[in-house]
Order: structure tokens, then sequence, then C-alpha cells
């Protein structure tokens, strides 16, 4: 956040109270019900969740609610047997719902789609037979590349019907990143498509899966769904042995397929996200706690009623697309939308012509694309009819209050309640969120914890103070299990602050008078660009990779669409420190092929030296003041403080 921005937040107290409409019919509809029950949740977390968790099936119930014993590595209903594709998809297609829809599906060229409850329990059983098909087995670990198209969602619950662990990635990561990924869990198979689009062109899925598993023996197969625009399959390489079409193979198999029954701490997915040091972490859920909590949080927080038309505009891809398009909603046998596409092809209007199109009720989507909204003007938002909307969500950053006060205004017309929601990958589901019945509103503030949740803001000391790091005390039933293969960095990423009594989510926030948690942004080395978490640390090995960078600084910038925005610090070998536009570009494509296009900087800045400590420390704070034009804080410490004039000139030029 910027300090502007920082600012308007601190003086913010408009307050919006949900409206009486919505509050009337909500499932929770008044503050004492919510106080009660928080309290009951955090009084006898077991009772509670055991109560929520007989709202869904077991094939056995659990021995244990919750086993501390061997914290941090808490384990949720152990014991229990489940599915969570049970859950999703058979409770609705073999009862009353089997012929309510469940997607809803808008391709990006407009080629549109819907599956009922029945038949996506045919499809994923399908789907579920090809994976057997072709050797996966309970515990396999499969990677998904693909577009959002219903097989995305499909995959996603075929694997969780037979036990298959996935591990999605965002289909706009690059090969390398594939690689690290495909290797870290050992994945036996990789589901991916011919092609996707994206703003008008096709992504060639499948050629970036062939140069990322190249080196990868753990790869046994993969497998192809084709994108299926006009019937034609795109053109592919396909390795004979390895490859299959995924409508070939299908065409063999049943549309029955038994869920298998899971262990309620038996993996059920990893996703990848990036930390403050190192490689991606493999961030592990399982599938009892998850189910319970995705399915909880989606129905109070979304409110959701039976005739909804849910949108999440997410990708399947990142963590928001696994809770709160597949599992979530679908737990709570919702109509779910999904887009395809970008929010601005072939117009700057087309997310609001899907709403109107499809008349969706819940909106839920990230503050970066509200701002790109703001700016692309309110012109292309009259066009459509938005009266179908009833409630509104925000996720993935701080939301600065303008752009708050814009979609209250703009697209909830002042009557649709906003849930900003906090929470994170390793969190599996919201833990910071208003109630939209309920909690009066403040804009750029994610309100009060969900039950079960116990958040408290700290000084690294441990003491309660009114600004400072976001902790969670005790655990809730989707916490994280751990980083895969990597035991020592969950213990020293979540738990070593504060003898391990709280959870630490890397956020700095403030506590207002009512209570309030106002989440301003990450302490650590992670930069959320867009809602998309990217490692500063991560970025700065791509740079040193390039045989003419000696050492690089990258750092996050406030940005007014992104929310922030990178800025590298780039110091060649030997002593010419102006680096050539054409190395600009060979750096940035660097980055494209080693993460992701998302990933490149908005500016690269060579340099012949960087601002560091007389014990050689580079002082981060100093690059933020250069980049963000701020007064220059204390530059005593500095081996040289000639460096920081020459910076800024050269960051100005
Ligand atoms: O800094 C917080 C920010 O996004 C981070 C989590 O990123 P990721 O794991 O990619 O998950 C994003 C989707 C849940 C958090 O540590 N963040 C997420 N939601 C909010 C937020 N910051 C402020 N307000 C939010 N509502």
């Amino acid at each position: 956040m910027s300090d502007e921005q920082m600012e308007s937040v601190m003086h913010e107290d408009r307050v919006f109270n949900p409206p009486e409409t919505f509050r009337k019919s909500a499932h929770i509809n008044s503050m004492d019900a919510y106080k009660a029950e928080h309290k009951r949740s955090l009084e006898d977390p077991e009772g509670y969740w055991a109560e929520v968790a007989d709202d869904l099936h077991w094939f056995k119930k659990w021995d244990r609610v919750l086993d501390e014993s061997e914290a941090p590595f808490y384990k949720w209903f152990a014991g229990g047997k489940t599915n969570i594709c049970y859950n999703a998809v058979d409770r609705w297609a073999d009862g009353p719902k089997a012929g309510k829809r469940a997607i809803v599906w808008e391709g990006e060229p407009g080629d549109q789609r819907e599956l009922t409850y029945a038949q996506l329990k045919k499809e994923v059983s399908r789907f579920a037979n090809v994976l057997k098909k072709l050797g996966i087995q309970k515990g396999d670990t499969i990677a998904l590349y693909l577009p959002m198209t219903p097989e995305l969602a499909i995959a996603v619950l075929a694997c969780a019907r037979i036990g298959a662990v996935h591990s999605v990635i965002f289909a706009g990561f690059s090969a390398e990143s594939i690689k690290d990924r495909v290797l870290d869990g050992k994945s036996k198979m990789v589901i991916t498509g011919d092609g996707g689009f994206r703003r008008g062109s096709v992504l060639p899925l499948k050629s970036v899966v062939d140069q990322g598993v190249a080196e990868c023996d753990c790869i046994e197969s993969v497998l192809v769904v084709p994108r299926n625009i006009g019937g034609e399959r795109m053109k592919c390489d396909m390795q004979e042995g390895r490859d299959f079409w995924y409508d070939e193979v299908a065409a063999t198999v049943s549309d029955e397929c038994p869920c298998e029954e899971m262990d309620a701490e038996d993996l059920l997915f990893l996703l990848y996200t990036s930390g403050s040091t190192g490689k991606p972490k493999g961030i592990m859920h399982t599938v009892g706690g998850y189910s319970v909590f995705t399915y909880l949080t989606s129905k109070y927080i979304f409110d959701l009623q039976e005739d909804d038309i849910y949108w999440c505009t997410a990708d399947v891809g990142w963590i928001t697309g696994h809770s709160y398009i597949v599992y979530g909603p679908m737990q709570n046998g919702a109509t779910v939308l999904m887009y395809e596409g970008a929010p601005n092809h072939p117009q700057p209007d087309r997310f609001w012509e899907i709403v109107d199109k499809h008349k969706v009720t819940i909106f839920y989507t990230a503050p970066t694309a509200i701002r790109a909204f703001m700016k692309w003007g309110d012109e292309w938002v009259d066009k459509h009819d938005l009266g179908s909307l009833r409630l509104l969500g925000s996720v993935g950053e701080p939301i600065n209050p303008e752009a708050w006060m814009w979609y209250h205004e703009k697209i909830g017309k002042g009557r649709c309640p906003i849930v900003d929601t906090w929470w994170q990958t390793e969190t599996g589901g919201i833990l910071l969120s208003p109630l939209p019945g309920v909690t009066p509103t403040k804009p750029g503030s994610a309100t009060l914890p969900f039950f079960g949740v116990d958040a408290a803001i700290l000084d690294p000391a441990g003491n309660e103070v009114d600004t400072g790091l976001l902790a969670i005390r005790r655990p809730w039933p989707s916490i994280l299990r751990g980083i895969w293969g990597d035991a020592d960095r969950f213990k020293k990423t979540y738990w070593c602050n504060w003898d391990g009594k709280y959870y630490f989510p890397g956020d700095g926030a403030r506590c207002d008078k009512d209570g309030y948690f106002w989440v301003v942004g990450r302490v650590d080395d992670v930069v959320n660009v867009s809602g998309h978490r990217i490692g500063t640390a991560e970025l700065e090995s791509v740079f040193v990779a390039h045989p003419l960078v000696a050492e690089s600084a990258v750092i996050g910038v406030p940005h007014e669409v992104k929310g922030q925005g990178l800025v590298a610090f780039v110091l060649l070998r030997g002593t010419d420190a102006d680096g050539s536009d054409d190395l600009r570009k060979e750096l940035n494509d660097l980055v494209s092929e080693k993460i992701g296009k998302f990933a490149r900087p908005e500016k690269i800045i060579f340099s012949a030296d960087l601002p560091k400590t007389r014990s050689g420390k580079i002082m981060r704070r100093l690059l933020r003041d250069i980049a963000c034009g701020n007064a220059l804080g204390n530059v005593t410490t500095l081996a040289d403080p000639s460096v920081v004039e020459s910076l800024k000139k050269k960051y100005s030029s």
C-alpha cells in the first residue's frame, strides 16, 4: 500500500450497514448470533466443528475432531473417512438437485456449456476412469495445466474422487515452473489442453508442457484435453506411448466410478506458492478439515441460497479457485459460473455482459480488477443491467477505500454488501471477513474473524498491539498441513515467532476501536502483484542466472492498478553500469521463461552499485524510498552514500 493509500485507510470512518432486505433472508442475520457462535466456536472448537462436519457425508465418523499432539502438525477429524468429491457432486447428483446446474461456463470466444449436477457426476466419473485406465492410483500426484474450462474443475474433482493428489499449475506459468513443480511433487501425469484462449490468442499449453516435462523422469503420461473449438482439435505433437487424447480414452471407459473412501488426513492437493526465500513451496491440504472449512465459509460468507448464480472470477490455478470455485460452492450445491478469458476481451465490458446475460447474483473478484474497471471508465458498466447482483466480494490484496466505494456504488448500486475476505493459500479458506447479513462494513477492512478463528495483532515479543503483525492463535480445520518435503521450512516460516503458539501469516495489520482488522500487506519479501504472490528472492535468482548480472535487488512499489509492481535494481558485471534496452528485454524474457509473464518487473534499473551497509547487506528500504520518491531515511550506515544519489538520478531518468 502506498503512503497515500495507508493514510486514507487510517482515516476511513465510513460505515455501511447490511441492507435490511439482505439481512432478513441471510443465513446469519444478527450481530448477537455472530458473537454467540464465534464465542462458542472458540470455547468448544471440537464440539463446534463436529456439528458443522455433520452437515457433510462421512463413510465413517472421525475418532477425534482435533489432535494437537504433534503441533504444529495438527490433525482434524483423524480416523474419519470421507470424500470431498462425494460431498461436492454425488450428494446433489443422487438427490433432488440432480437437474440443477452445477457449472455454467462461457469460453472467451463466446462458446457456452452447462452441466447439471447429474451430468457433472457422469463427467467426473468418466474422467476418473480415464485416470485409472492410465495407471493412476490413490496417493499418486497429478499436475494439471489447463485453461479455465469445465474440464479443469472436472479433472480436479476426478482426482479427489479416486484419491489422487492434484497439483494445479496456473496456465500462465512457464515451462520451467512446470518442471520445478512436477519434480518437487513427483507427479506421474500431467493433464493439459491442446490450447486455451486468452485475450484473443491461443495459449499453446501442450507445447509448454512438453518443454516442462522433457527432463522429468517421474512423468509417465500426458493427458491432453481438446479445447474443442468448432469440433476441431488443435495440432499437437503427441509422443507415442506417453501422450493420450482425453476424448479417445474417455470413449473406452464407463461413466460410473465409486468415490474412494479417504482418510480425513489423506493429502487432497498440493498448491505451490511463493515465499520470501528459495523456491516456491508446495502447500499441503488434506481432505477432511479442508472440506468442512470451505463448505462452511462458502455458505455463510457468500450466504449461498438455492437460486444463486455464483461467480468467482479467479482461475482454478490459484487457491481462490480451488476453494471458492470448485470445492466450497459445490459442497453447498450452488450453481457456479466459470469464464475462461480476460475481463477486457473483446471489450472492457465483458464481465458486466456476463453478469447481465447469466443473471449472476454473487460476484467475487480482486481489487486489481476493480481498479482496472475504474480506469476503463464507467460507461462500460452503465451499458449493462446489473440488477441481478445481491452480494459482492473482494480477495487477494488490500482493497483501497476508493476502489471499495466504486465497487459499492457502480457495481453494487449501493444495495449489495461487500465481503472483503482475507486469507491465503496456506489458510485454505477465508479467516477474516464480514458476514454479509450482519457485519457493518468499512471500506478497506476485512472486519472480523470467521467462526473458529482467533485472530490477534502482536508485536514481535508477543504483546497485543493496535498495529503490528497479524497472528492466528489456534488451528482451524483447513490450516496447511505442511510444506511438501520440507517440514523444517514449515516450522520456520509459520511457527517460529511467539514460541509456536500462533500461526504467522506474514502480513501486517491494524485493529481499530471496534475490533476490526485492517490488513495492510506483507511484512516479508513477498510482493503481491495483481493478487499474485511473487517472492523477490525468486526473481533475483532469475536475474543473477544471466551471465552479465552480478547482483540484483527486487522490491515492491505501489502500483495504481496492480496494487504492487516490481522494480528490479540490477548490478552488472565489470564497471559498466549502463545496460542496454536489449539487455533489459533479455532479462524480461528470462523472467517469462523461468517464472511466467505475469512476474515481469515494471522497471529494470541498471546500476554500478547498490546501497549496502558496511557489512554488505543491501538496504532495500532505501531502494523503496528511491522508487517511491520518498525522502531518504538515514544513510549514514551506508558503505558508500554517493550510491544513493546516482541511483536517484537513474531512477528518474
Ligand atoms: O498479503 C495477503 C494478501 O494475499 C496474501 C495471500 O496470497 P495468496 O496465498 O496468493 O492467496 C490469495 C487469495 C486468498 C496474504 O498474505 N491478501 C489476500 N486477501 C487479502 C489480502 N490482503 C488484504 N486484504 C485481503 N482481503
